[in-house]
């Protein structure tokens, strides 16, 4: 398990221990992180799950995939930490990541 950190738009925040090998997303569904959608649930394909990697975490979850572009881009968030959390696997690398979630997720 690693401590993950969701910061809402309106600063409330929830730390939840997030299981490794799973998805960010999944694990934020199963802690009842209300700003995390996943209506595809975890496909690249709704653009739902999106989270504002804070500036420190970017080196360590990595870059937004070619996967993910069509869907970041469609949804107009140009935020510049954003990735969809359906593909960021959680792995022990990110003990203390801090994600914020997007105001909205239409
Ligand atoms: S859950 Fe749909 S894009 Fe991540």
């Amino acid at each position: 398990m690693v401590a993950i950190r969701f910061i809402a738009a309106d600063g409330s925040e929830q730390t939840i221990d997030a299981t490794c090998g799973i998805s960010l997303m999944e694990n934020a569904i199963a802690n009842g992180i209300e700003g995390i959608v996943a209506l595809c649930g975890g496909n690249a394909y709704c653009g739902t799950c999106r989270v504002h990697v804070e500036p420190d975490w970017r080196a360590v979850t990595g870059l937004v995939t070619e996967m993910e572009e069509p869907m970041i881009e469609a949804s107009g968030d140009t935020h510049p930490g954003v990735r969809l959390s359906c593909q960021i696997e959680v792995s022990p690398a990110l003990e203390g990541l801090v994600v914020r979630t997007p105001e909205s997720q239409e």
